[in-house]
C-alpha cells in the first residue's frame, strides 16, 4: 500500500541535495519559502534528487516527507535542461536568451509531468489538496484534473509569464494554458504576471475573465471556475531578524567587514550564476565609476556571490566567463597589494553565512533584466533592523512592485545603473531609513507565512 497525504507539494526538486555529508536543504527561492509551510502537516514533497538515473524509495529528512521521482539521463538532457530551461526559462524571461524549440524536448516534457501527475495521484489522500509548483511541471494540473477531480490542486509560478505575443511563440502553447487551467488556483508573482497569463487564455480559449476586487479573476473553463490571481511570495521575515540580531551574526558580519579591508561602502551580490541576473550590469557600473573617478577604489569592496547553476544549459557557461573576465578586469585596474575591489565568490554557502554578508553589507546590488521576485532582495531588507543600508533593485524584478522605496534602476540603461549606485551609495542615514523602514513594512506584513497561508486558504 502506498502511504497517502493530504497535503502534497510537487516540484521539480525535491527541497534537498546529496553532500559529502549527507542531504542537506538546497539553495532557490522555491525552497526557501516552502519549508516552512510544510512542517507540522501531514504531507509529503515530490520532486527529483538532483542525480540523473538514481533511483531513491521515499524518506524522511528533518521531519519532512520526501518522495523521489526518478529522472534517468535522457529525461535530464531532454525536459530539466531541455525543455525547462532551453525553452520554458529564456522565454519566460522575456526572451532574455533566444529560444530554442525541439520536438522532443517537448516530448520528455509530455513524459516526465505524467510521471509526476501519476506520483501525486497515487499519493494524494482523498479530496486531499497539491500544490504544484513552477516552469517545469505545467502539465500537471490537468493531468490530475482527468484522473483525480477529487483533488484541490493549486499551481503556483515562481518565474514570471510572458506577454502573450512571446508565449505565443511556443508550438505547444494551447497545451500549456490548457494544462495549468487544469488547477482551481493558478497563482502568479505578479498582478501583470497574471493579466499576461489572462490576456493568454482570452486569446487562444475564448476565455474572458471577470476581475474582481482584489486583482484576482475567476474563468469559467470546462464547466468549472479557476481563480487566477497574484499571489507575491515573500520571506521568513521573523527568522531573518531574530538570527540577523544574533550577537554570533553581528561579530561575523564585523569579521567580514575587517577581512575585505574595512571599506567606507561593501557592496554585496547574491545570485545564482544565470543570464537574467544582471550581475554583468552591477560590474560594469562599478568599473565605470571607477574609471571616471566617481568611486575612490579605496572606498569601495563588493563581494559577488555567484552560485553555480544549470552549468551546462546554453548561456550560463558564457555568462560565466563575461562575469569572470569583468571581476578581473575591475581587479587589473584597480585593486591593491592583496586587496581587490570585487570579492568574486562562485560557490555554494550556508543561508547563515549569507545573512552575514546582508548584515555587513551597504549597498544591496539586485539588477536582473528580468526576475520572477527576486527573495534576496527582500532578505537583505529583513536583515536590515538598524534601517541603515540601501538597496539597488531593477524594476523588471517582481520585488520591485512591492519594494518602491529601494533605489529603483532599468538594468538596460548603464547610465541609470551608474546614477542610482551612486546616489545608493551617498544616501544620507535618515534617507536610508525612511525607506528601509516602508520596505521593512512591507515585509513584516507580507510574510511567507502569509503567501502559502492566503493561497492555501484559497484553494482549500
Ligand atoms: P532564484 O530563485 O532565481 O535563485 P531568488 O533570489 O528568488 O532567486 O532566490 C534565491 C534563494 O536562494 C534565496 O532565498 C537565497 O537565500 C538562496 N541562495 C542564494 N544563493 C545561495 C547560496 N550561495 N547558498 C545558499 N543559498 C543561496
Ligand atoms: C529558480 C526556480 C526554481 C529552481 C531554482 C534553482 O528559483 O524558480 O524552480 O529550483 O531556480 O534552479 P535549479 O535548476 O537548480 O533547480
Amino acid at each position: 500500500m502506498v502511504e497517502t497525504h493530504e497535503f502534497v507539494i510537487a516540484a521539480n526538486r525535491l527541497p534537498v541535495r546529496q553532500t559529502d555529508d549527507g542531504w542537506v536543504l538546497s539553495p532557490g527561492g522555491l525552497v526557501t519559502a516552502l519549508i516552512p509551510v510544510m512542517k507540522n502537516r501531514s504531507s509529503s514533497w515530490i520532486g527529483w534528487s538532483g542525480e540523473p538515473g538514481v533511483e531513491l524509495a521515499p524518506f524522511e529528512h528533518d521531519g519532512l516527507d520526501l518522495d523521489p521521482v526518478t529522472l534517468d539521463q535522457d529525461d535530464f538532457d531532454d525536459y530539466y535542461e531541455g525543455f525547462s530551461n532551453g525553452t520554458i526559462w529564456p522565454l519566460y524571461h522575456s526572451g532574455a536568451l533566444s529560444t530554442q524549440y525541439h520536438r522532443h524536448w517537448w516530448e520528455a516534457y509530455r513524459r516526465v509531468n505524467r510521471r509526476f501527475a501519476e506520483r501525486a495521484m497515487a499519493t494524494t489522500a482523498e479530496n486531499g489538496t497539491l500544490w504544484v509548483h513552477d516552469y517545469h511541471l505545467q502539465l500537471v494540473p490537468q493531468l490530475v484534473r482527468d484522473g483525480r477531480p477529487d483533488l484541490r490542486t493549486g499551481f503556483f509560478l515562481h518565474t514570471p509569464f510572458p506577454p502573450a505575443e512571446l508565449f505565443q511563440r511556443l508550438p505547444w502553447r494551447e497545451q500549456i494554458a490548457r494544462g495549468l487551467l487544469g488547477a482551481d488556483i493558478v497563482g502568479f508573482q505578479t498582478p501583470d504576471d497574471a493579466q499576461d497569463f489572462l490576456s493568454v487564455c482570452r486569446r487562444m480559449l475564448d476565455t474572458p475573465g471577470t476581475f474582481l476586487d482584489d486583482g484576482q479573476a475567476t474563468l469559467e473553463w470546462e464547466g468549472r471556475e479557476v481563480t487566477v490571481g497574484a499571489f507575491p511570495i515573500s520571506i521568513d521575515m521573523h527568522e531573518i531578524e531574530r538570527k540577523a540580531v544574533d550577537p554570533e551574526t553581528i561579530a561575523a558580519a564585523a569579521d567580514l567587514w575587517v577581512q575585505v579591508g574595512s571599506p567606507k561602502t561593501l557592496l554585496l551580490g547574491v545570485d545564482r550564476l544565470d543570464y537574467t541576473k544582471g550581475i554583468d550590469v552591477r560590474l560594469r557600473a562599478l568599473h565605470e565609476l571607477l574609471i571616471d573617478g566617481a568611486v575612490d577604489a579605496a572606498d569601495v569592496a563588493f563581494i559577488q556571490v555567484a552560485t553555480p547553476s544549470r552549468d551546462d544549459v546554453r548561456g550560463y557557461a558564457e555568462t560565466r566567463d563575461q562575469v569572470e573576465r569583468l571581476v578581473s578586469e575591475i581587479n587589473g585596474d584597480f585593486a591593491s597589494m592583496g586587496v581587490p575591489v570585487v570579492h568574486y565568490l562562485h560557490q555554494s554557502f550556508s543561508f547563515d553565512e549569507l545573512l552575514t554578508m546582508y548584515v555587513a553589507a551597504d549597498v544591496m546590488l539586485v539588477t536582473p533584466f528580468r526576475d520572477g521576485m527576486n527573495l534576496v532582495a527582500k532578505e537583505f531588507v529583513a536583515a536590515k533592523l538598524s534601517g541603515r543600508g540601501t538597496l539597488v533593485l531593477s524594476e523588471f524584478a517582481g520585488t520591485a512592485q512591492e519594494l518602491t522605496d529601494a533605489f529603483l534602476c532599468n538594468p538596460f540603461d548603464l547610465d541609470g545603473v551608474k546614477r542610482v549606485l551612486l546616489a545608493a551609495m551617498n544616501a544620507p542615514v535618515e534617507e536610508q531609513e525612511r525607506r528601509m523602514r516602508a520596505m521593512r513594512e512591507r515585509l513584516t506584513n507580507h510574510t511567507v507565512h502569509d503567501w502559502a497561508g492566503k493561497f492555501l486558504r484559497e484553494l482549500r
